[in-house]
């Protein structure tokens, strides 16, 4: 049955969304690698990153959850070099389908076995395959590019690695290998991507230094990670910044969300179709910045985003997308090819379900074209399995002429489960 989301609003109220779950992959992973007890505050209670505890535990981890998931967590790590060989189901995980195999395939004496759910046994290994093999890795894919990979411990070197693409999955990768290899790693970026496994990376004292878009680091023998505390994901954030801006009347305070400029692209790109979004600084929560969004409706107009801007915002460009049906004039997004390699073909599933709602939008071969038209009739669009395309779907419900009923809505639950609710909250006035 598809969930109906009918016309509706304004939103009123203020919440914290989600914790991050960039963050938290992240989190688990590197406590994972450390020695002794790591605590967790706020982890993300979310599909995928359920995926990554179960990982590490398989690996050898120890999860405690005393106090409930998204509270606080204990993780005792089994060191750098202590992962045991285990048959690991990353879900729907790219981010740690990407990210563990870098801290893998440097344990000699270990094999592993990464597959998934079918969106996951779509998306390319090959981005990660491809340099971890030129420092010595030995992996197998389905089809040279595909999961299942299998990862065999191998004696890794140190390298120099200039990424074709901007990608925080595949440059956080080989830092983790690099912890494991014989001599320096440098990773070298066309432009910034998310920069958390840095942060964390440096706190838990390895040798880490960010230069002009070069990351090096050096081999380590031990990691001691910092407690971490968790801030609210801006990516979850970004849908109610979005709806709220649509719907008038709407006033809403997103508390302590995290605002790494590695992450708010979609500030700015709002800023810039006339949004009136006001961030609140609230310092900083284990190494990343966090700020209350206070955001209200506003009139938009088109906007051309690329080249920089797409790694800041790759997440939210489907909400930028929705946002142009609504503003006047036309919106452009390019050099996003990338999007194309997500949950879904985020191209062909966000330009499909925008058009079916009476959208104008155009896919192109590195993003889409969308020309304003004031509004969005309604109908009916599937998730196709992709959380954000879900929330999409229900953003667009309410601020439709004739609502939207969205198939898959399950779908959000993999870094959102309890969004429905949520937005319910919003809609009665943050009750
Ligand atoms: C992520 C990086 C991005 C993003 C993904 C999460 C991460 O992917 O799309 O949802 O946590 O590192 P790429 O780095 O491959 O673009």
């Amino acid at each position: 049955m598809p969930t109906r989301f009918d016309p509706a609003g304004p939103l009123r109220g203020s919440l914290r969304p989600p914790a991050d779950k960039s963050v938290s992959h992240r989190a688990a992973l590197i406590a994972a690698m450390g020695e002794g007890t790591t605590t967790v505050e706020g982890y993300l209670d979310a599909a995928d990153t359920r995926s990554t505890l179960a990982a590490v535990q398989a690996l050898g981890a120890r999860v405690e959850t005393a106090d409930g998931l998204g509270s606080r967590l204990r993780i005792q790590g089994m060191g750098l070099r202590g992962a045991g060989s285990a048959e690991i189901d990353v879900g729907n995980a790219g981010t740690l389908l990407r990210l563990l195999p870098g801290w893998l395939a440097g344990q000699e004496g270990g094999k592993w076995t990464l597959d998934g759910d079918d969106s996951i046994r779509r998306r390319p290994v090959d981005r990660i395959a491809d340099p971890l093999r030129q420092m010595g890795a030995r992996l197998a894919a389905r089809e040279e590019r595909l999961p299942p990979l299998q990862v065999t411990g191998a004696a890794l070197h140190g390298f120099t690695y200039e990424m074709p693409i901007a990608s925080a999955q595949v440059k956080s990768c080989l830092l983790f290998a690099g912890l494991l290899a014989d001599s320096e790693t440098a990773v070298v970026e066309s432009h910034p991507s998310r920069d958390h496994t840095e942060r964390m990376l440096a706190a838990a004292g390895a040798e880490l230094h960010s230069v002009d878009g070069t990351v090096t680091i050096q081999p380590a023998q031990r990691l001691e990670p910092a407690a971490i505390v968790v801030p609210a994901d801006i990516s979850s954030a970004a849908f109610f910044l979005v709806a709220a801006t649509l719907l008038g009347g709407s006033e809403v305070v997103l508390e302590s969300v995290g605002v790494n400029p590695t992450r708010t692209g979609i500030l700015t790109i709002l800023g810039r179709m006339g949004a009136d979004i006001e961030v609140e600084p609230r310092g900083e929560t284990g190494g990343e910045p966090i700020a209350d969004l206070r955001v209200r409706p506003a009139e938009l107009r088109g906007t051309e985003v690329g080249g920089a801007e797409i790694p800041l915002a790759i997440d939210e460009l489907p909400l930028v997308a929705l946002a142009a049906c609504f503003a006047e004039g036309t919106t452009t997004i390019r050099d996003a090819a990338e999007l194309r390699r997500k949950e879904s073909d985020r191209v062909e599933t966000v330009c499909t379900a925008l058009n079916a709602l009476g959208g104008e939008v155009e896919p192109t071969a590195d993003g889409m074209v969308v020309t304003g038209s004031g509004g969005l009739r309604g109908g009916t669009i599937a998730s196709h399995g992709d959380h954000r395309i879900a929330m999409l779907g229900a953003v667009a419900g309410l601020a439709s002429r004739e609502g939207v009923a969205v198939e898959g809505m399950d779908a959000a639950a993999v870094s959102y489960p309890g969004f429905e609710r949520d937005l319910g909250s919003l809609l009665r006035g943050g009750s």
